[in-house]
Formats: structure tokens, sequence, C-alpha cells
């Protein structure tokens, strides 16, 4: 195998430091609860953490809205704690990954409050001020307006939370004090940055309307947000001035990045970033009008959408393979089956995504197979975006059980209740920030770890098979079946090796027939079942996954 970036062959763990583990029992998560739990991931065999915002925060978008980026929010702990964890972490042959969020700051940060202080402020031109009138009729991602009215009537830009205004990426001194902090964080040690929708960093300079979509009062300001004009000189920049004096990893979370949007960014030579989080196979279950609109999955879209992105990426660029986030549904909910086939579905949706070409993400919990959850109502909810478009819909005229159908189905608070370790919870001696899923009596790490056919032991094995197999890594993918609604079932070619990745997403018990999948000298990989031959083909019950090796020409 050629010798490939360490990022390459890396799997991630993604750590919502709010929700993984309580050291101090005041039910929120925490640095020192985090270190207590290496040995964990240590030995599920992870290489980078990365860590959701631990920065001193007011906390409105749970640690996304930033005061202050040199300190530490004093719930999660201190410097000290976070230098322990980086140096514990090494031990242990783990990187931890910042979130760098820099598309906007909290109102609170200084930078913020210095520059609403007046017109004249020398950081004034760090955020997106307009005098009068909102310049434009865009939404905020999380309702309402994107401008905000000052007392001295001046508006400024939030496409979040207005407590989360944003930065003017326009203003030199803005980028050069970002590039700074960045610094300051590269040389504590860190393994890199994960960064928060870095693709919305340069705006359009006319600031144009929005189309206004059937159902929204404003309008969608995206066309001149993402991935916008001067975006690809900024990242250069960072690069230049940053990143390429460090053997990092830089993943840059782009909501509506194309894959050409995705090679721009994360090919080689244009020295941008190594890979990006996309989204289009997370938006296959939404409909018009956005992810509160849910609808059923079509399994040939996702198919054809990991296709479209897998052979983009074949050869310049890299992609991040993942289900869940803290912003996402639980995966074994939303594609897999979280009643009676909980356990098997997850390990199929495991080995669906590990079986691709890209570094691998997995949000705590994933590899126990948490579930999502349905709090009885809003009053029991904590995520901004939530309550936010709950308020919306409300006065508008939605009934309220309308409206909590649509949190339990796509709420971000779905992938936050707190990490079940223990039948009892083991998050945390006190009372949590947010519901412990009472399913943790039969989740939970402890029973996990002490079974040999659990899905933690099974995300061990496929984590074991990334770092053995070069062609997980440098394969080539072939879609095999592309209309089947039922089954996915891809191909992956190294050196004369073919691997054939055949999953049910159904369950029905369906025959791969050997005219469609000729297998004469199989050999099976990995699975969450044994493979299973007949004369007429390949048997697939209920959620059952497999990985099979032939030698080159057996297959089709
Ligand atoms: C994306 C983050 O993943 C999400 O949690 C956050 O609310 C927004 N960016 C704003 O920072």
């Amino acid at each position: 195998m050629q010798q490939q970036p360490w990022w390459k062959t890396s799997v991630v763990y993604q750590i919502y430091p709010r929700s993984f583990m309580d050291s101090n029992g005041d039910g929120i998560g925490d640095i020192p609860g985090i270190i207590s739990k290496l040995d964990y991931l240590q030995d599920l065999g992870i290489d980078v953490i990365w860590l959701s915002p631990v920065y001193d925060s007011p906390n409105d978008d749970n640690g996304y809205d930033i005061r202050d980026y040199r300190a530490i929010h004093k719930e999660f702990g201190t410097m000290a704690d976070l230098e322990q964890l980086i140096e514990e972490a090494k031990k242990r042959g783990i990187r931890i990954v910042m979130d760098l969020v820099v598309n906007h700051t909290s109102d609170e940060h200084a930078w913020f409050t210095e520059s609403k202080s007046s017109p004249d402020s020398p950081y004034r031109d760090y955020y997106i001020w307009k005098q009068g009138n909102p310049p434009n009729n865009w939404g905020s991602v999380f309702s309402g307006s994107a401008w905000e009215r000052t007392e001295e009537d001046w508006h400024y830009l939030h496409l979040f939370s207005k407590k989360q205004p944003d930065l003017n990426w326009r203003s030199e001194a803005l980028r050069k004090d970002v590039y700074d902090m960045m610094t300051y964080w590269l040389d504590k040690g860190i393994g890199g940055f994960r960064m928060d929708v870095i693709n919305f960093i340069s705006k359009h300079e006319d600031l144009p309307d929005g189309i206004v979509h059937e159902g929204s009062h404003y309008g969608d300001g995206s066309p001149y947000f993402m991935n916008g004009p001067v975006i690809h000189t900024y990242l250069q920049e960072m690069n230049e001035k940053v990143l390429k004096h460090y053997d990092i990893l830089t993943v840059g979370e782009m909501p509506g990045a194309t894959t050409d949007d995705a090679i721009l960014y994360t090919k080689e030579d244009r020295h941008e970033l190594n890979m990006v989080f996309t989204f289009e196979h997370m938006d296959l279950d939404s409909g018009p009008g956005g992810k509160w609109n849910y609808k059923d999955l079509y399994l040939p879209d996702l198919k054809r959408n990991f296709e479209k992105w897998q052979l983009a990426l074949e050869h310049e660029g890299w992609n991040s393979l993942y289900w869940n986030n803290h912003d996402q549904p639980r995966i074994v909910s939303r594609f897999g089956n979280d009643e009676a086939y909980r356990v098997h579905s997850a390990k199929m949706l495991a080995l669906v995504l590990h079986g691709l070409k890209g570094t691998p993400y997995i949000y705590q919990g994933e590899e126990i197979g948490m579930t999502n959850i349905q709090l009885p109502d809003i009053s029991h909810y904590k995520d901004i975006e939530t309550l936010n478009m709950y308020n919306e819909r409300l006065a508008a005229g939605e009934e309220p059980e309308s409206i909590m159908k649509r949190i339990y189905v796509k709420g971000r608070d779905n992938a936050r209740t707190p990490m079940q370790w223990t039948p009892q919870g083991g998050f945390t001696t006190g009372t949590p920030w947010l519901a412990q899923n009472p399913n943790t009596a039969s989740i939970n790490a402890e029973q996990a770890v002490n079974d040999p056919d659990s899905i933690f032991a099974f995300y061990k094995e496929l984590i074991a098979l990334r770092k053995k197999e070069a062609i997980l890594t440098e394969g080539d993918f072939t879609l095999l079946l592309p209309d089947d609604e039922e089954l996915f079932i891809y191909k992956r070619s190294y050196q004369g090796t073919e691997w054939y990745v055949l999953a049910n997403f159904s369950q029905t018990t369906r025959t791969v027939a050997h005219e469609e999948l000729p297998l004469p000298s199989t050999q099976h990989v990995i699975g969450n079942t044994k493979l299973k031959t007949s004369a007429h083909g390949i048997e697939l019950g209920p959620y059952d996954a497999v990985i099979v090796e032939c030698t080159k020409g057996e297959g089709k």
C-alpha cells in the first residue's frame, strides 16, 4: 500500500462534551469525564476524537456560540484539564481535533460588544452591519429573520440565532485574529480542526434577496452565502498562514457543497482542507421546505448518492463518511429498525458505511446503538433550533401534537441525550441536563463491552479491519443493482481483489441470484450474519449484511 496520510486510515469518534460523561455530579458532561473514558475509546480502536466546542460560551447553541476562543467553558473544566486530555489521549495514540467555529461568535464575545458599541469602533467591520432596514429578506437557519435590529437602528446578520452574529471575513484584521487563535491551539498539540459551516464565511457582496419557498416567510439566502465568491481564497490563505505548518486533520462542515465543490476544497494541490462533511445523504428524507417536512427514505436515492460521492472523489479529494452527529437523529431509528432488529440493523448500517472509501466518523453512542427519544412535551427539550421551530409553527396555527411528531423524527436532541454507560445511566450522579433515555436499562456500554456479539464488538472489528486492509482505504467503488429498493450492494476492487458489500435494508428475506452476482469462491470477510449460500444464490435475511471476497474475474 502506498504511504497514506494518517487521516486517511484513521477512524474519528465525535464527542459532544455536554452529554458524554459528567465527573462532578452537576448533570453536565465535562473534560475530566472524557479523560475517564479514554480507555473505553482506546479499546474501541479509534484514532481521533473530534471534540464539539468546549470554549467559554453563554450556551445559546450549546457552545457553538463562543464568547472566548482561548478559554474553557467553566462547566466543562479548565485549560489544565484540556491540556491533560490532549496528553492522556496522546498516550493512547489518540489525537484531539477541536471544533473551529468562525462563521460567527457569540454576541457576548468581546469583538462583538466592541463592534456594537459604535459605528466607529475598530471592531465594527468584524461583523456584518447595515444601517436602516434589513438589506434583504434572508431567514435564519434557526427560524425568523437573519437580521437583528440594534437600538441605534442598525441591523447585524446572524445566519443562526441572534446570539450568533456572523463574522465579516472581508476584514483582514479579523482573519488575522482567527489565524492567531488557530495557531494558539495548534501549538498546544491538537490534531486538527473540524470547521463549523466553514463554507458560509464568504457572503455575496450585494446580499441579494433569496427566493421565498412555499410555507416560509423569509427568503432562502443560501445561494449567496454557501460556497461564496471568495471562499477558496480564504481557505488557501488559512492554509498558507496556519494549516500547512502542522501535520493535522482538517475537515470542513459544508452544507450545500456539491461533489464539484468538494473536489475544489479537498484536492491536494489546491492546499485547502483534507476533507468535507457533506449533507446530501442526510437530506434524502427531507421534503420540500426542509428537514422538518420529513418523508421516508427511498433506498435507491441513498445508493445513487453514495455512488456519486464515491466516484467523484475516487482519485482526487477525499470523503468523510458519517451517519450521525450532534445535529442528526440517531441512525438506527432513522434508516434502521430500533425495535426488533435494533442490534442487527445497527450493525448493517455500520458495515455499509465502513465499507466505503473515506474517513469514517462515529458519533458517541452510535457504537452501542443508541436510539431516538420521545419526551412527553416541548418543555423537556433544550435545543434552540427545535424550540424556535416549535414556537414559529405554533404561532402559525399548527397543533402541538403535529409539531412534536416532527421533533421526534428530526429533532437534534435525539442525538444529545446523555451517553448510556450503565443500566442506571452512569452519565451523572446528579440530574442530567437533558433526559436520559430510559432504554439505558438495556442499551448501555457496560453491557456492550462484555458481549462479544454487541454492536460495540462489531464496530471494533470494522475499525480493526480498516487498519489492516488497504482495499478499504484505496479500493475502487462500483454500485450494483442500483434500482433495488431493499438491497444495497457494492463492490470494492483493489489490486486484483474484489470485495462485495451486501446489505439488506428491509425485513424481507431476499436471495441475490448467482446470475446477478456470481461469486464462485467467496470468502466471508465480516458480517452481522454468516454467509448463507444456496444453489440459487446468496440469501440475505432481514437487515443482514456481509462482506465477501472473491478474486478478480469471478464476480460480475
Ligand atoms: C453546525 C453545528 O454542527 C450546529 O450544531 C450548530 O448549531 C451550527 N453549525 C451553528 O454553529
